[in-house]
């Protein structure tokens, strides 16, 4: 038996008028990620020929900053949202090598990869055309299927609903369609314009489909959420807190201490070691690991980073694209980017550290700046200590040897090396190489002015 092969639509080029947002409603952030991503993210397992995806210019930067997972997509633009039958339309001449198209909707973030793999089951008993329904206690804001001997005959859109009877109707359409492409072309062609809104249908091609006697099948999905499309801000809340809640039950599962579940935002992946403690207010985006017995203390936000066995975050702590090494300290109030901070550090309160190495057992502890700067071993940075790696134009790097120690309240501009076991006196501003090992002070000597008196007003 030949491989079935097919190809997969996603429709994401409607503009979300209803979101009140001028960014396209598919790539709109949901808990943290456009919503077509989760899409993109479910398919990365289903073996498909291309995924074409319908698309506006006007997500074409956001198109760029998905993470695609290898799949092959093509991006086809739909100029005017002219509607879903429209969308699927300019699909169409790019799919010449295509028999069968499964059609997704970039609107629909929590479809799963069993109800994928169930269609695909399904399609290929008859490979006509099988379309995805549900029966909702409230179908509201859905096109409702229309069952004759339990045949559909049509599909109609709440909008064009005039009696009571069809509004009752429970059973709504997904949204989702697979079809034989032979199909599809012969039954879009036939599509006329919606009389209110003059756009094109999707969702009218079963009514000739049915007149025509071509055969439809239909999936039921039991998992009403699967189908929760996000027409607006409303549905948008619906899905986040679905979202939010399956994220926080993941990590309560594998053993993650969270101090208050209705105080953590989750919106990146995140992977753990044991004993993992999360206090209140903390916020994990981007891709985050965190080994054993780490402790993230109220109020700290990560992103990007790689932490180690038994770290502490002290609270309110902005850490961003950082690796942190087993046994450092860090915070209250540190902010670290672009870094790596190695074994047994101590970074402390109000210190800044940027695309900076920071070596085993040194120690910044207070009120410090350090940016493009490479600082090794047992170092100890006194506090109020700045490098002044930015000139205006240009940034310039500063090393900083094993044991060294700075005085606090010192200026180190850079670009400038600073020899190992050398001492810089407090409040100093360095402004050459420092090759000594020994005592480099550069301050005006104290000296006091006797009968001196302060001007009076
Ligand atoms: C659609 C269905 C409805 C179904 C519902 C379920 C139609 C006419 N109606 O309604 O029967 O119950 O989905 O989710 O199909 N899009 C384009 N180009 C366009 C218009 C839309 O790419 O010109 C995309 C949108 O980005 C969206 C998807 O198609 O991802 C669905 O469009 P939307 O306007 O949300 O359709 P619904 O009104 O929800
Ligand atoms: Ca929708």
């Amino acid at each position: 038996m030949s491989i079935f092969k097919f190809s997969i639509v996603i429709l994401a080029a409607g503009k979300g008028k209803r979101m009140l947002t001028s960014i396209p409603k598919s790539f709109f952030p949901v808990y943290g990620k456009p919503m077509i991503q989760y899409i993109l993210n479910t398919l990365k397992k289903i073996k498909t020929d291309n995924v074409y995806i319908v698309y506006n210019s006007d997500c074409e930067n956001i198109k760029n900053s998905l993470n695609l997972h290898g799949i092959k997509v093509k991006w086809i633009l739909q100029k005017f949202p002219l509607g879903t039958g429209d969308a699927i339309k300019q699909v169409i001449p790019y799919a010449y090598k295509d028999k069968h198209l499964l059609i997704l909707l970039g609107d629909m973030p929590l479809i799963k990869k069993k109800t994928i793999k169930n269609l695909i089951k399904k399609y290929k008993l008859k490979r006509n055309f099988t379309i995805v329904t549900a029966f909702l206690k409230n179908p509201t804001g859905y096109g409702r299927i229309i069952r004759k001997n339990e045949k559909i005959i049509k599909i109609i859109e709440e909008s064009n609903i005039t009696s009571d009877k069809y509004l009752k109707i429970k059973e709504v359409n997904s949204g989702i369609f697979f079809i034989n492409k032979k199909i599809l072309i012969y039954l879009i062609k036939k599509i006329k314009k919606d009389k209110k809104t003059k756009e094109i249908y999707i969702t009218k091609i079963l009514n000739y489909a049915y007149k025509k006697d071509i055969k439809v099948t239909s999936l039921m999905v039991r998992n009403k959420s699967e189908i929760i499309n996000i027409n607006n801000k409303l549905q948008l809340f619906v899905v986040e807190k679905i979202i939010r809640k399956n994220k926080i039950i993941k990590l309560l599962s594998s053993g993650v201490n969270i101090y208050n579940v209705s105080r953590i935002e989750i919106y990146g992946d995140v992977t753990h070691g044991k004993d993992l403690t999360i206090e209140p207010d903390v916020v994990l985006k981007g891709k985050i690991f965190l080994g054993n017995n780490v402790k993230i203390k109220n109020g700290s936000i990560l992103e990007n980073v790689h932490i180690e066995d038994n770290v502490t975050i002290y609270p309110y702590s902005y850490i961003k694209n950082t690796k942190i090494m087993s046994n450092s300290k860090i915070g209250p109030f540190a902010v670290i980017l672009k870094s790596k901070i190695k074994k047994n550090t101590k970074i402390g309160s109000f210190v800044e550290i940027k695309n900076t190495s920071f070596g085993d057992f040194s120690k910044a502890k207070h009120l410090s700046y350090l940016g493009d700067s490479e600082v090794g071993k047992k170092v100890n940075i006194g506090a109020g200590v700045i490098v002044c790696n930015y000139d205006g134009m240009y940034k310039h790097k500063t090393i900083i040897g094993d044991n060294v120690f700075i005085g606090a309240d010192t200026q180190i501009i850079a670009p400038l090396r600073i020899t190992k076991d050398a001492t810089i006196g407090a409040g100093s501003t360095i402004t050459k190489n420092v090759l000594s090992n020994g005592l480099t002070i550069s301050r005006v000597k104290q000296f006091s002015i006797k009968n001196w008196k302060r001007v009076k007003k």
